[in-house]
C-alpha cells in the first residue's frame, strides 16, 4: 500500500530524476576524463615521453580515444601549459537571457491577423468610430492610423498618429510602423480605409485558409495608370482593403526607404503597390488557391439590399461608405445574414448527428434530445438523483425556507411564464397552417436543474386547438424543454498568495471562558507548533458590572494566565488581547475597535472560541479573501449534541479532544448554514463598507446592533460575498445563546441553527420514541 503510494508519487518525477542523475553521471565522467589526461600529460612531461605517438595506458588501451581534443593541441606545442578557453561559454556569456512575458512569445507563436485602419483627422470621429464599432470586437488587434487628429481621441481605440497629413508619407509611416511593431507577432496584415465596411469574420475566415508562407498581396487588383513601362503590374485598390502576408512584408522591409525616396505617386495605395511590385515582384491578386477576395462596390443608384445580389451577399468588404449610418446598416445586414447561416448550419449539423447516431454503438441513445447539448446527468447512486420541482402557474412545491408550498414569485414566475410562452410558440410553429393553439392552463409543471446541461422542464398544457374551419377543442399536451447552459465564462480573479499573515480574532464573553483551554490546545498544535503565519488576538468583553470589579475580580484572569503559559511555552508566540466594556455586545461594534487597532492591509479571520483553527483552513482563508474584491464566510461543520449524536456509546475520545480527526459524517454533525460568525476579510474592505454604512447608522443607531457583519457586507459593500461549505473548519457543539437585539431575520436564523444543531432528525426521533416507550411502561 505504502509502496504503491510512493510509486504513484515518484512516477511523474521519475523521468526528471533519471534525467538529472544521468546528467550528473555524464558530467562526472567527463571530469574524470579531463583529470586523467591532465594527469597523464604531467607524467608525460616528467618522463620525457615520445611526442606524437599515442601514449599507452598501463592496461595498454590507446589514450587518444578517450582524450578531449584540446589536450592533443598542447602536446604539439612542446608541452607548454596553456589555458584552453571553453568556446561555447564564451559565445553565450555576453548574450543576456531574455525571458519573454508570454509563452507564445517564447515559443514564437504568432497571432493570425493584424488590422490597420487608415483614417484621418476629419473622419476618425465619425467613420473611424463606426469601423471600430463594427469590427473591433471580432478581431484581436485593430489599430487606427492617422496623420493628425483633434485633441480628443475616441475612447477605447488604439490610434497611431504620424504627425503629418501628406498621404504618401502617412502610408510609408504606417507600413513602417507595422513592420516595426507587429511583424513578429502576426502572420497576416489587413489594411483598409475607414470608408469601407469590412465583414470581420469573413476576413478572419479567409486568412485561416491561406498559407502564410506565401508572399501574398491580395485585394481588388487594379492597373496602374499611365507611366509607360512603369505601368506594368497591378496594385490593390485601397478602398476595398488588402491583405499582406508576413513573408511579403519581410521581403519588403529593406526597400521601404527606397520606395519613399524613389516612387512618385499621388495615391497611397498606388504607391504601396508600386513599391511591392518593384521590389518583390508580387502582383496584387483577387484570388488565390481558389479563395476569392469578394468585394462590393456601392453605387448611389442601386439598392443592394433588395436585389438579393450574390456579389453583395458574399462580400468581404463594401466600399465606398459615405457615413456612419450606412456603415451600421451594412453591419446589421451582414450580421443578420451570418446569423441565418449559423442557424441553418446548426440545423444541418443536428440532422447529421441524428442521422449518424443510428449507427453508433449504443444507437439512438447517444443523440438525446436536444441534439448537440450535453446528455442529462446520470446518477450513479440514489443520493445523486436530481430533484424535480413541481409547479403550477401560481405555486411552487419546493421552497427555500423548507416549507412545502409557496407562492410563485419574482424570477421563478418570470421563468415559468417564459417557458410556457416558448412552448406555445414552438407548438404553433409546428402545427402552423392546420391548427392554432391557445393556452387554457398549465396542468402540471416540473423542472430540475441539471448541472451538466441546464434547466429542464416538463409541462402538461391544457390547450385550446382551433382548426382552419374554426372548430375548437380542448386538448392536453405534454412538452419537454431545456434551457441549456451556454457561454461559460471564466471570471478573472485577482492573484492572491498564501504568504499573508492571518489575524485570528476571538471575541470572548463570560460564558465562553470554559472553552478557551480547548481552543488554545487545538490552535497550539495547529498553528503555534508549525509556526503558521498567524496571530491570535483575544477580545475580552466585560459588561459594566464586571468591568467595575476588574481590579478585584477579573473574570478573564484565568484566561490571561493560560495565555501567559502558552507565551512561555512558545517564545515566538505573542497573544495580544483587547478589553472592551459594553452592555450590548454587537459584532460590528467590536470589529470597529479591532479595525482601528490594525493596519488597513490586515487580513482578519473572525472566529469563535469553539472553532477549531487549523492550518488548512488558514490557507483557505488567505486564498478566498481578496483585498477589494471578495470576503469569505465559510460554513463550518458543527457537531451535534454529544448526548444525542452518540446515543448510548460514549463519544470517541480522540476525536473529541483534538477535533482534527473528526469525521464529517451525517450522524456526527452537519454544515451549519445558519451561522455567519466566522469570516475572513481585509481591514480595508471592512473600513470601506463601514464608511458606506455610516449615513444609515446616523439615522438609526440600532443598526449597529441589529446587523451582523455578513449582513453588513451584503447590504453595503460592492464586494463578492463568498459563502461556501468548508470541511476544514470544524466546530464542537455548543449551546448558542441568541442575541435578541439582532434583527428579526438574524435572530430567527440563530434560533433555527441552534435547534437543528441538536441532532439529526432520526436521532431525535429515536430519543422521542425511547422516551414515550419509557413512559408507557
Ligand atoms: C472601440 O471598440 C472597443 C472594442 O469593441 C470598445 O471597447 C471601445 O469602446 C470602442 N471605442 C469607441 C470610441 O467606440
Ligand atoms: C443520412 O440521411 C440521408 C438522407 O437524408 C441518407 O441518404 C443517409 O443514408 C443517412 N445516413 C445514415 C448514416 O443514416
Ligand atoms: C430511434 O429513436 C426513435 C424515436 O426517437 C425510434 O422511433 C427509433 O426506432 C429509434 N431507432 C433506433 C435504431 O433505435
Amino acid at each position: 500500500m505504502r509502496f504503491s503510494v510512493l510509486v504513484s508519487v515518484l512516477r511523474p518525477i521519475g523521468p526528471v530524476v533519471i534525467g538529472i542523475s544521468l546528467g550528473f553521471t555524464l558530467s562526472l565522467l567527463s571530469v574524470s576524463w579531463v583529470d586523467e589526461s591532465c594527469h597523464l600529460d604531467a607524467r608525460g612531461v616528467g618522463d620525457g615521453d615520445v611526442i606524437g605517438s599515442p601514449p599507452q595506458e598501463e592496461d595498454g588501451t590507446p589514450r587518444g580515444a578517450r582524450r578531449p581534443s584540446s589536450i592533443a593541441d598542447s602536446e604539439e606545442e612542446d608541452f607548454d601549459p596553456r589555458i584552453v578557453p571553453y568556446k561555447q561559454v564564451q559565445q553565450s556569456a555576453p548574450k543576456k537571457l531574455f525571458r519573454a512575458k508570454y509563452i507564445s512569445t517564447e515559443l514564437g507563436m504568432r497571432e493570425r491577423l493584424f488590422v490597420g485602419v487608415l483614417t484621418s483627422k476629419g473622419t476618425i470621429n465619425t467613420l473611424g468610430v463606426a469601423v471600430n464599432h463594427t469590427i473591433s470586437h471580432h478581431l484581436d488587434n485593430v489599430v487606427f492610423f492617422t496623420g493628425t487628429h483633434h485633441r480628443k481621441v475616441p475612447h477605447g481605440m488604439s490610434v497611431v498618429t504620424h504627425g503629418d497629413e501628406r498621404p504618401i508619407w502617412n502610408m510609408y509611416q504606417t507600413v513602417k510602423y507595422v513592420v516595426a511593431h507587429a511583424l513578429d507577432e502576426y502572420d497576416w496584415f489587413y489594411l483598409v480605409q475607414d470608408n469601407a465596411y469590412t465583414e470581420a469574420d469573413r476576413i478572419k475566415a479567409l486568412v485561416e485558409h491561406l498559407s502564410m508562407e506565401r508572399q501574398l498581396y491580395m485585394g481588388v487588383p487594379e492597373e496602374f495608370i499611365g507611366g509607360g513601362e512603369m505601368a506594368e503590374g497591378r496594385y490593390c485598390a485601397g478602398g476595398f482593403g488588402y491583405l499582406l502576408s508576413r513573408t511579403l512584408l519581410l521581403r519588403l522591409q529593406p526597400f521601404l526607404e527606397n520606395c519613399r525616396n524613389d516612387i512618385l505617386s499621388s495615391r497611397p495605395d498606388e504607391w504601396l503597390g508600386r513599391c511591392i511590385v518593384d521590389y518583390t515582384s508580387t502582383n496584387c491578386v483577387g484570388e488565390h488557391e481558389g479563395l476569392k477576395y469578394y468585394h462590393y462596390k456601392l453605387d448611389k443608384n442601386s439598392d443592394p439590399y433588395k436585389e438579393g445580389n450574390e456579389q453583395f451577399m458574399n462580400a468581404l468588404t463594401v466600399h465606398p461608405v459615405s457615413d456612419p449610418e450606412q456603415m451600421y446598416r451594412l453591419h446589421k445586414h451582414f450580421t443578420e445574414l451570418e446569423l441565418q447561416r449559423t442557424y441553418s448550419e446548426i440545423a444541418k449539423l443536428q440532422a447529421e448527428i441524428k442521422n449518424v447516431s443510428v449507427v453508433a454503438f449504443d444507437g439512438n441513445r447517444t443523440s438525446q434530445w436536444p441534439v448537440g447539448i450535453t446528455p442529462p446527468f446520470e446518477p450513479k447512486t440514489r443520493f445523486e438523483v436530481l430533484r424535480w420541482e413541481y409547479f403550477t402557474e401560481e405555486h411552487i412545491y419546493w421552497c427555500m425556507d423548507g416549507s412545502p408550498k409557496c407562492e410563485l414569485r419574482g424570477v421563478d414566475r418570470m421563468d415559468v411564464a417564459d417557458v410556457i410562452g416558448v412552448a406555445l410558440d414552438q407548438l404553433n410553429d409546428k402545427y402552423k397552417p392546420v391548427l392554432r393553439l391557445k393556452k387554457q392552463q398549465l396542468i402540471n409543471g416540473y423542472r430540475r436543474f441539471d448541472p451538466t446541461r441546464g434547466m429542464e422542464y416538463t409541462l402538461d398544457l391544457q390547450l385550446e386547438a382551433v382548426n382552419q374551419k374554426g372548430h375548437s377543442r380542448s386538448i392536453a399536451k405534454r412538452v419537454h424543454l431545456v434551457r441549456p447552459l451556454s457561454r461559460i465564462e471564466i471570471i478573472p480573479m485577482p492573484y492572491v498568495t498564501e504568504a499573508t499573515r492571518v489575524h485570528v480574532i476571538i471575541p470572548l464573553t463570560l460564558q465562553d471562558r470554559s472553552h478557551v483551554s480547548h481552543f488554545l490546545e487545538v490552535l497550539a498544535s495547529g498553528a503555534f507548533e508549525t509556526s503558521e503565519n498567524a496571530i491570535l488576538t483575544f477580545l475580552f468583553i466585560y459588561d459594566p458590572l464586571e468591568a467595575q470589579q476588574v481590579s478585584q475580580n477579573d473574570i478573564f484572569a484565568g484566561v490571561k494566565a493560560q495565555i501567559n503559559g502558552y507565551e512561555r511555552k512558545y517564545p515566538a508566540v505573542k497573544i495580544p488581547w483587547i478589553s472592551v466594556k459594553t452592555e450590548t455586545p454587537s459584532q460590528i461594534k467590536f470589529m470597529d475597535i479591532i479595525s482601528k487597532k490594525h493596519p488597513v492591509d490586515t487580513l482578519f479571520f473572525l472566529a469563535d472560541v469553539n472553532t477549531n483553527v487549523n492550518p488548512e483552513f488558514l490557507n483557505r482563508c488567505r486564498m478566498n479573501s481578496i483585498n477589494n474584491w471578495q470576503v469569505f464566510f465559510p460554513v463550518h461543520f458543527q457537531d451535534f449534541h454529544p448526548a444525542v449524536a452518540s446515543g448510548d456509546q460514549p463519544p470517541a475520545p480522540a476525536a473529541a479532544s483534538t477535533g482534527a480527526a473528526a469525521d464529517l459524517v451525517k450522524d456526527a454533525g452537519r454544515f451549519d448554514r445558519g451561522t455567519f460568525d466566522e469570516a475572513c476579510f481585509y481591514n480595508s474592505d471592512y473600513m470601506a463598507t463601514r464608511a458606506r454604512m455610516s449615513a444609515d447608522v446616523q439615522e438609526n443607531e440600532e443598526l449597529l446592533e441589529s446587523l451582523d457583519i455578513y449582513d453588513m457586507f451584503v447590504k453595503y459593500s460592492v464586494l463578492h460575498v463568498f459563502r461556501a461549505v468548508e470541511p476544514a473548519l470544524h466546530q464542537r457543539h455548543r449551546e448558542q445563546p441568541c442575541n435578541p437585539r439582532l434583527s428579526e431575520d438574524v435572530y430567527h436564523r440563530c434560533v433555527q441553527s441552534s435547534l437543528e444543531g441538536l441532532g439529526s432528525r432520526s436521532q431525535l426521533a429515536m430519543l422521542l420514541f425511547e422516551q414515550e416507550h419509557g413512559n408507557s411502561t
